[in-house]
This record gives structure tokens, sequence and C-alpha cells, in this order.
């Protein structure tokens, strides 16, 4: 039998994930924690705990306490908030991910979850349908971590034989938690002020495109990897994950098309830097293959399902 910890469960993924894990596994058997609070669903929902990944000794005794078979760590300062505290987030991000590693290495959380990202890929890297294998620069303290943390997940692969299983992420677009500092914000964030406000000042140019997913393809996929017999894994690096590609102004005319009123402008900050050296489309066919990654949800059916739950949302 599974026990499950998931770490940074009160995250923007980690706050969907945790539901969909206890549905599969039975509630008392996911262990959610985080140094946040946590949703009302998670609360309610099965165990929660507050726990601090940076915390090695404590972390450790929380999986052999527990029994824990699998870990999905999802602790990370994002792009844009990473900037502003680069070495506060090189020393975040790679200590989260190095004690998840050691603590599988030394107890029987064996299996392992750690998300990768589209910002592992830099301004030299082909931008349209980008391979998985091709010219690796980042210039983001994030992808820059994220890039140490692919390769470091296969070394405990190699090396202690960890069953390490990555993505990497395109930007995520949800509804029941918000994201917090990255640069892919600008598509969830677009559809809360579009309900609240009709209109929405967008921090990137409207020809801005970047590859992203609806959160349940993510969800459902990243369950998929998880349970995809090893052998058929030919990387233990982290996978090319595509979800679509459309810029900031085709999100904005979905947008317009169920709000005829709403009005987007366009005032680029810093993270229009940021964007500007991630990929526009991505090539995901090595993770087709292997363990049968699969989206399903268009620009449509996104703009559908973000209108009507963020506004049942706001009028709660
Ligand atoms: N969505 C993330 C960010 O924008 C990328 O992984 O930081």
């Amino acid at each position: 039998m599974e026990r499950i910890l998931v770490i940074g469960s009160s995250g923007q993924i980690g706050s969907e994930l945790v539901l969909a894990l206890r549905k599969t596994y039975g509630s008392s058997n996911v262990f959610a924690t985080d140094i946040k609070n946590p949703t009302e669903e998670i609360r309610n929902g099965g165990p929660f705990q507050i726990l601090d990944v940076l915390d090695y000794k404590n972390l450790l005794h929380f999986i052999v306490r527990h029994k824990i078979t699998q870990v999905y760590n999802l602790a990370a300062v994002l792009s844009g908030n990473a900037e502003k505290i680069p070495l506060q987030a090189w020393d975040i991000n790679m200590k989260a991910l190095m004690n998840t590693l050691e603590a599988a290495r030394q107890s029987d959380a064996k299996k392992l979850f750690w998300p990768s990202s589209i910002a592992v890929f830099g301004p030299t890297t082909p931008r349209h349908n980008t391979p998985q294998l091709t010219v690796m620069e980042p210039n983001t303290v994030y992808g820059i971590s994220k890039l140490a943390g692919e390769r470091w997940g296969e070394y405990y692969n190699n090396r202690y034989d960890v069953d390490i299983r990555s993505v990497r992420y395109p930007g995520l677009i949800s509804y029941k938690t918000e994201p917090g500092g990255g640069t892919t914000d600008y598509a969830v964030e677009i559809f809360f002020e579009a309900i609240k406000k009709g209109s929405y000042e967008c921090f990137v140019k409207e020809s801005t495109a970047l590859p992203m997913m609806f959160m349940d393809d993510a969800i459902e996929n990243t369950i998929k990897l998880m349970n995809a017999d090893s052998k058929q894994l030919s990387l233990r690096s982290s996978y090319n994950m595509a979800g679509i590609s459309f810029t900031a102004e085709e999100l904005a005319t979905a947008i317009k098309k169920r709000i005829p009123g709403f009005t987007a402008t366009y005032k680029p900050d810093f993270r229009q830097a940021i964007a500007d050296s991630w990929p526009a489309s991505i090539d995901d066919d090595i993770a087709q293959k292997d363990w049968g990654l699969k989206a399903e949800f268009d620009l449509d059916r996104i703009c559908d399902v973000m209108l009507e739950k963020v506004k049942e949302k706001l009028e709660k």
C-alpha cells in the first residue's frame, strides 16, 4: 500500500494534487505538508501538518514515522520572485530538492516526484517546438536551479537507485489556488481580473507566446508518470511537457469572446525578459511514447472552465 507525502500542499499544484491523490489512495494515506496553512478542503479531508522541507532531520523523521513510500516535492520559489532574492531562492530551491533526494536514499520513500520547468531553457535554445535534448543555457536563478536539479535527480537515480520522476511543466492554469511570483502567472490573473474588473493589465507583451497547460491535465499526467512502469522510463532528468501554446493576445481574445466588454492592456515589466528567454512551444514526443502523456484541454475549454469556476469562487 502506498503512503504518500506531499511537500508544498498549500501551493498552486499541491492544493489540487493532494485532492486527486486522496481519491486514488485513500485520504488517510496522503499526508499534506507545507510551511503555509492549507485550504479548508485539504485540512478537512485528511492529514495535514506544518513541515519545513529545509529541516532535513524533521523531514526524514516524518518519512520514517509515517512509513512514507512516495514523496511529491513541490516546494520552490518561482521565477519572478527568485529574481528578487537570487541567493536565497537558489538555497531554498536546491536545499528542498537535495533534502528529498537524500531522504529518499536513506529511507523506504524511494519514489520521488519533483517538477522541473520550461525555465531550464534559455535564450540560446531553439524557441519553437523545443526538443528534449537541446542547448540549455538558462539565465534566471529559477531556471539554473531547475537545470541543476534535473542533473542531481538523474545522478541519484544512477548512483543510489532513487526512483525519481519529473516533468518540465509549462505554465499551469488553475482556479483553486493562484500561483505566486511566476512568469506565467498572467495566464491565471487575467481570468480573476476579467471577472472582478472586466479588464486586465498584462505584464508581458501581447505577442508573447508560452506553453501552458490546464491544471487537471497537469495533475492527471503527473500521477500517470508516477504510476508508469519504471522500465518504460528512458529519462530520469525531466520530460518535456508541451501543453498548448498561445500568445497573451490570443488569450485575451478568447476571454473577450465570452465577456464582450473585456479589455486587455499590456505593460511589460521585468518578467518580459524571462518570458522571452523561454520556448514558445515544446516537443514532448518522448513523454508520449514512454508513458502516454496526453493533454485534453485546448484554449477554448480552458477559458470556459476558468471563467465558470473563478466566478463561482469570487461569489462565495
Ligand atoms: N510557471 C513557472 C514560473 O513562471 C515556470 O515553471 O515561474
